[in-house]
């Protein structure tokens, strides 16, 4: 008898941290309501992996397309552990555009555990979805701070610091940010690299700046706390003056944040890794964030409005 089942998981914007949370600074992420779906289907024999919005394909005997290894290695550890002679088929599909900084492979590494693992039988908690997610995360990322398969496994708002864990941070108003993306996209783990060596080539001009990095994101968290967006805005801009200096910005970037700026954003920056990607402007109602949008566009950027997701990784009907 085959088994299907369906599991999503949202992708995040990063309002504040990136990078700094690399480096054992908070951070401060919301999961967006655009998700990454997963269906895993028990089969007679064969291991499959399909992902036809990324035109990527596998299966037993062919050769492994890169970024599907994360999922390989969460499929070939459940069928370990089932221990059952079954095969898997599973499908791909994401609302999320791949290596953008919008968590898309964290949003599937999650959303394949959940499915997979259900499918199988195996009962999984919540932590065990992560660590097998970050785990996965691991060969395409080398050094993730596990920031971006968390808030896909819990979804909300969260101020995550690696090595401590997370708090939950109750949003006192819905943040309305409306994302940008460049069209251009960097592998995160080039970017972290970037930093890395700039952070070691400079040790004592950097430590200064991670340490501001760190503490804007716990004033941040408490300034969405109390709901003061107006002080929000304003770190977010303080944090993209920090990413420039970290050398992860560009031209683009930079230029679709100024227009979001002079269209009436509360803040601006750029989101996740940088180099392209996407960036975020948060705004203080509908109206400006349709002007924001719009100077987005003109500015030859995708614009896309997203709302905070309270929900994590969950099973489809
Ligand atoms: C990626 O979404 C954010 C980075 O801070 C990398 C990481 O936290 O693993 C750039």
């Amino acid at each position: 008898m085959s088994f299907k089942v369906v599991a999503s998981a949202p992708g995040k914007v990063i309002l504040t941290g990136e990078h700094f949370v690399v480096h054992g600074e908070p951070s401060l992420v919301m999961a967006i309501d655009k998700r990454a779906y997963v269906e895993a289907v028990t089969e007679e024999r064969k291991v499959r992996i399909e992902a036809p919005d990324l035109n990527l394909y596998w299966e037993e005997g062919l050769d492994l397309p890169k970024p599907l290894a994360p999922l390989k290695l969460i499929l070939e550890r459940l069928l370990e552990e089932a221990a059952k002679p079954v095969g898997l088929r599973i499908k791909v599909r994401s609302e999320l555009p791949p290596s953008s900084g919008l968590g898309s492979s964290a949003a599937i590494a999650v959303a394949a555990t959940a499915s997979v693992s259900k499918a199988l039988g195996i009962e999984l908690t919540e932590d065990e979805i992560f660590e097998l997610a970050l785990e996965a995360e691991k060969i395409v990322h080398l050094n993730p701070s596990g920031v971006d398969p968390l808030i896909s496994t819990v979804g909300g708002v969260i101020a995550y610091r690696r090595g401590e864990g997370y708090v939950a941070v109750e949003a006192a108003v819905q943040p309305i940010v409306v994302v940008g993306f460049t069209g251009s996209r960097k592998p995160t783990g080039v970017m972290v690299r970037k930093v890395e060596r700039l952070r070691k080539a400079h040790p004592e001009v950097m430590a200064p700046l991670f340490h501001a990095g760190g503490h804007l994101t716990i004033e941040a968290a408490e300034a969405l706390r109390i709901g003061d967006l107006k002080r929000l805005g304003e770190l977010l801009d303080i944090n993209h003056g920090l990413l420039s200096a970290l050398g992860v910005s560009t031209r683009k970037l930079d230029k679709l944040i100024y227009l979001a700026r002079r269209a009436g954003a509360l803040g601006a920056k750029l989101t996740g890794a940088g180099g392209g990607g996407c960036m975020i402007a948060l705004c203080s109602n509908e109206v400006t964030a349709d002007r924001v949008a719009r100077a987005i566009e003109r500015g030859g950027g995708q614009p896309l409005k997203v709302k905070l997701d309270n929900q994590g990784v969950r099973l489809e009907k």
